[in-house]
């Protein structure tokens, strides 16, 4: 399988420590992550992000976050996002297939 929402789902568990996803969801220590495909970086209201997430000037697609995800520190050096990344690729792309089944409330 390509990409495997259902695996994603179970790969977003670590996820979910910091942010929330589908009706309801709100900012946690992470931005809620409705609609984050296709979404601009630093663009969720009400929630206070690193100077280095809002300027990233990124746009969350399948290629950013391809990249994002494993090494999030590396990508947009400065973000208060403090996680190691998912070093298995077949699960980013579950997890980014996911993701792609909210979109924005
Ligand atoms: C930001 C995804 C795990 C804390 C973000 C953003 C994405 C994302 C796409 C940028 C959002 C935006 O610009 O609106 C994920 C995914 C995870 C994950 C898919 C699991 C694979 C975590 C964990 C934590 C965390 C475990 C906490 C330990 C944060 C924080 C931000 C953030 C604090 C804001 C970053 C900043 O303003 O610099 N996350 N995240 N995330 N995430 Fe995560």
């Amino acid at each position: 399988v390509a990409q495997d929402p259902a695996a994603g789902e179970k790969a977003f568990v670590v996820c979910r420590a910091c942010h929330q996803i589908g009706p309801s969801a709100k900012n946690l220590v992470g931005p809620e992550l409705n609609g984050v495909v296709g979404r601009k970086a630093g663009t969720v209201p009400g929630y206070t992000y690193s100077q280095a997430n809002l300027h990233s000037g990124l746009t969350w697609d399948e290629t950013t976050l391809e990249t994002y995800l494993p090494s999030p520190q590396t990508i947009v050096k400065g973000t208060k996002m403090i996680f190691p990344g998912v070093k298995d690729p077949q699960k980013v792309k579950d997890i980014i297939a996911f993701l792609k089944q909210f979109g924005p409330d």
